[in-house]
């Protein structure tokens, strides 16, 4: 069985590409850790109650899928040797390789207030990873290019220090590890999108869902196919409705090819609502009980630290730290 480790940021609400991209392939086995990058959410401006409010809730539902039992969930600030790393990494890091980060030229190449931390972010991404020893990094597409720069400092540390570092390796789903928006699929889905109709949260109720995939943007003609360039909205919500049902993408268009969008988009919102309703019900439950998931995130920080600690020390022993 591989170790994992994956994070996820407690910025907005999560919505359905996180859980499709991401959450969904996280495995609760022991040995893997999955964290709420508190950290990370902070390299962009942010109000402190709503960034309290979301790592709670982040938390809240990264235990309702279970992974606090077998795996472990914990919070990024909670355990210091991730930032005490990311200096470390960030000594290792070279301005070229930061500079060709695609998200970085997306989000902030260029603009004289964006913060110095959403530059340096990526060294952050792999001092979280590389401090548990783990073989696999469970990820959306957009964030290839952060886990192999990851592996690029990885092997640079070890030739240089010797082999202290496991390098890791991406994992992404074939199908759903880029969930469009609902209102431009020709744009990935994001939590960051004013536009509330674009996205599906996990918080959002059964009609509100049936709601959003009914309005979705689709494409011209009739004819339900799965042609990611010629058909990109209707291509999208097969994904979606394959990856959450299991049912194979060629199978669901043949069900449903000739029965035009409106037919097509009520099957495909039953198939989300059916998925989330359950998932919901237990993050609302869960989220009665604040105290509950304090105590089981300081779980998590004991188990973490069990392993950082003495991953910490052997690099700064390494790289010659007294
Ligand atoms: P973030 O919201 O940036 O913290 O992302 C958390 C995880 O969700 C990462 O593994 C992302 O790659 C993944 N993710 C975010 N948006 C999408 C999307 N639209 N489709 C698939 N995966 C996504
Ligand atoms: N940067 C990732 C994102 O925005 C979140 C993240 C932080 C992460 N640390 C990580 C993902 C370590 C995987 C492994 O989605």
């Amino acid at each position: 069985m591989a170790k994992a480790f994956s994070g996820i940021q407690p910025t907005g609400q999560i919505q359905l590409g996180n859980y499709i991209g991401a959450l969904r392939n996280w495995q609760p086995d022991p040995g893997s850790f999955y964290c709420v990058v508190d950290l990370h959410s902070i390299s962009a401006p942010w109000d402190p109650k709503e960034l309290r409010q979301n790592t709670r809730s982040t938390a809240a539902l990264l235990l309702a899928l279970g992974l606090g039992e077998g795996s472990h969930v914990f919070l990024q600030s909670h355990v210091h040797e991730h930032a005490e790393l990311a200096w470390i990494l960030n000594c290792l890091g070279r301005m070229g390789e930061l500079n060709r980060m695609t998200q970085f030229k997306s989000k902030g190449r260029g603009k004289e207030d964006a913060s110095v931390g959403l530059f340096t972010y990526p060294l952050l991404m792999a001092s979280d990873i590389l401090l548990y020893r783990v073989q696999e990094v469970p990820v959306g597409e957009d964030q290839k290019q952060h886990v192999e720069l990851t592996r690029d400092i990885a092997l640079r540390f070890n030739s240089r220090f010797g082999p202290v570092f496991t390098v890791p390796e991406p994992r992404i789903a074939d199908l759903g590890a880029r969930v469009m928006s609902l209102r431009n699929p020709l744009e990935k889905m994001s939590k960051s999108d004013p536009d509330p109709n674009s996205k599906i949260l996990l918080t959002d109720s059964d009609e509100v869902i049936s709601k959003k995939i009914m309005t979705a943007v689709t494409d011209s003609g009739r004819e339900v196919a799965y042609e990611p360039k010629e058909k990109p909205g209707v291509s999208n919500l097969l994904e979606i409705a394959s990856t959450l049902s299991g049912e194979p993408i060629e199978a669901l268009a043949a069900r449903f090819r000739d029965q035009g969008y409106g037919a097509f988009k009520r099957g495909v919102a039953d198939i989300v609502v059916e998925v989330l309703r359950p998932l919901r019900q237990r993050v609302e439950a869960l989220t009665a009980d604040v105290s509950e998931i304090d105590r089981r995130l300081e779980e998590g920080r004991a188990a973490a630290e069990r392993e950082a600690r003495p991953m910490l020390a052997e690099v700064k022993e390494a790289i010659g730290l007294l």
